[in-house]
């Protein structure tokens, strides 16, 4: 049975105070509405239906490739049940069980999902909901059941009554239908109530009248529907999905120095026997591979990072290091930089869309950029690859086993041959051919005793 899933997500999110939609803004590197549609994903969903409101190009652009989503604009938000009725409007009546999850409730599982799902395929509901019971209920729909679990009822709060405001069973806002029962039925709900609103927790009576039932399944973990409506709650989730990803990566055998400094996004994979140092930040589709060392004060983004290699106080961008290398402290690696295997890009060096050879060494206060290097070369301390004219950006060559001495311009477009060595603080501005020496330098001057005189003339001065 196919499985689809309706993400509300058209909420303009005023707590958040901000100019982008509040589902767009991030955790640990990606939109909460994302994390929403993982779930979904995880659980089987393979049709995503995203209601999307204020903020709709951001959310559309954002999910551009992902061709199991369709986007649904609710011009006006006349609630919840009229959210998912534009949803199936554009829709062919559902086969198979259909999901409704906010797009701003981003700790949901895949296991609390299936939990759902099947408590309602083995309890034959039309409809299954989630419950929770918060110390303080207050906004949520309250939910009265049977003593088989079966609503009886959900009351939000701004219809309740004194007594029913004291229920404790509160609506987390998750659902499981059939979808051919709701596709069937959304269109008989009305707005008669305080909100004048369409209520999608009316469906229970909605499914009362038409012969079905709705069951309600506590949550395992009320973690799980927190929603966030401000920044302040954006932290805590954070701070939630933190501690579950690092637990994760720590059962499956790599060490964390400090968990609570330690930032990992969604879709990082890290191999056995990965050490993290505090203050790291992984995140983008990074990859690490056994015995590597990271950090501290680390960031890597869309980094690979091969066996055993160390990564000291550095930041990785959109790079690749390979097995055994080293890197920093404090070296920034960005737009497909990459370093073969023993490689070194050290102290204060920027890498920028270059290939560093096996072995070869780049050890300070470099900046090398558009550059591809052999094997086995070193760079002198402070050399630079002029890679840029004001418009155009050139490319250098460097061969194997080649000695560039320290603070050396090399003024792209040049190559230099293998086995050449370059005098310090040369402007190579030509080619170098192999095995040359090329130097660029005015002759030193020596003039005997100047110095003497001139410390003893400022004295007698004095
Ligand atoms: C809803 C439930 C309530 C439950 C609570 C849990 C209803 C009527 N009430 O209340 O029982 O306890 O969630 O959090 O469903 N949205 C749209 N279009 C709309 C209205 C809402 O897309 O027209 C989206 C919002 O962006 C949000 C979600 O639906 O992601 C929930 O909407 P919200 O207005 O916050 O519902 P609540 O009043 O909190
Ligand atoms: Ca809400």
């Amino acid at each position: 049975m196919p499985l689809t899933a309706i993400v509300l997500a058209a909420g303009e999110g005023t707590r958040m105070k901000s100019k982008h939609p509040k589902v767009m803004h991030e955790m640990l590197g990606r939109p909460l509405v994302w994390w929403s549609i993982r779930a979904a994903r995880q659980a089987g969903a393979t049709k995503i239906v995203l209601v999307v409101g204020s903020g709709a190009e951001e959310l559309r652009s954002y999910f551009a490739d992902d061709t199991d989503i369709t986007f649904v604009e609710q011009t006006m938000r006349l609630g919840t049940g009229h959210a998912v009725q534009s949803a199936l409007a554009h829709m062919d009546t559902l086969e198979g069980p259909c999901i409704i999850l906010y797009g701003d409730s981003p700790l949901i599982t895949k296991e609390t999902i299936l939990d759902l799902c099947d408590a309602a395929k083995n309890n034959d509901a039309a409809c299954t909901l989630l419950t929770m019971r918060p110390d303080d209920p207050f906004g949520y729909g309250r939910v009265k059941t049977d003593k088989a679990g079966h609503v009886l009822a959900i009351v939000e709060e701004k219809d309740c009554t004194d007594e029913e405001r004291k229920i404790k069973l509160a609506n987390a806002g998750f659902y499981c239908f059939d979808g051919k029962v709701l596709s069937e039925t959304i269109g008989k709900l009305t707005n008669d109530n305080a909100q004048g609103e369409y209520y999608l927790t009316d469906m229970v009576y909605v499914l009362q009248d038409a012969g079905y039932s709705t069951l309600a399944v506590e949550v395992a973990d009320a973690e799980d529907v927190l929603g966030v409506n401000s920044r302040s709650q954006l932290a805590v989730a954070t701070k939630i999905m933190q501690r579950r990803i690092n637990e994760e990566h720590m059962a499956a055998g790599v060490t964390l120095w400090d968990p609570n400094t330690t930032w990992i996004g969604p879709e990082v994979t890290l191999a056995q026997d990965v050490e993290i140092l505090p203050n790291c930040m992984l995140l983008g589709k990074t990859v690490v591979d056994e015995d590597a060392v990271i950090g501290p004060n680390t960031r890597l983004i869309d980094a690979k990072v091969g066996k055993a290699a160390r990564v000291d106080e550095s930041i990785l961008v959109d790079s690749q290091v390979d097995e055994e290398t080293n890197v920093g402290p404090r070296a920034y690696l960005r737009g497909g930089a990459h370093l073969l295997r023993k490689a070194k890009a050290g102290t204060h060096v920027e890498l920028k869309g270059s290939t560093v050879g096996v072995g070869s060494k780049v050890p300070h206060l470099s900046y090398i950029g558009d550059a591809t290097l052999g094997a086995n070369v070193n760079i002198g301390g402070g050399t630079i690859t002029c890679n840029y004219d004001g418009k155009h950006k050139s490319k250098t060559t460097i061969g194997d086993h080649v000695f560039v001495g320290s603070d050396t311009m090399l003024v792209a477009p040049v190559t230099i041959g293998d086995d050449a060595l370059i005098g310090a603080a040369s402007c190579i501005t030509k080619d170098v051919p192999a095995g040359a020496l090329a130097l660029e330098r005015n002759q030193q001057t020596i003039i005997e005793n100047w110095a003497t005189q001139y410390w003893k003339k400022l004295e007698e001065e004095d």
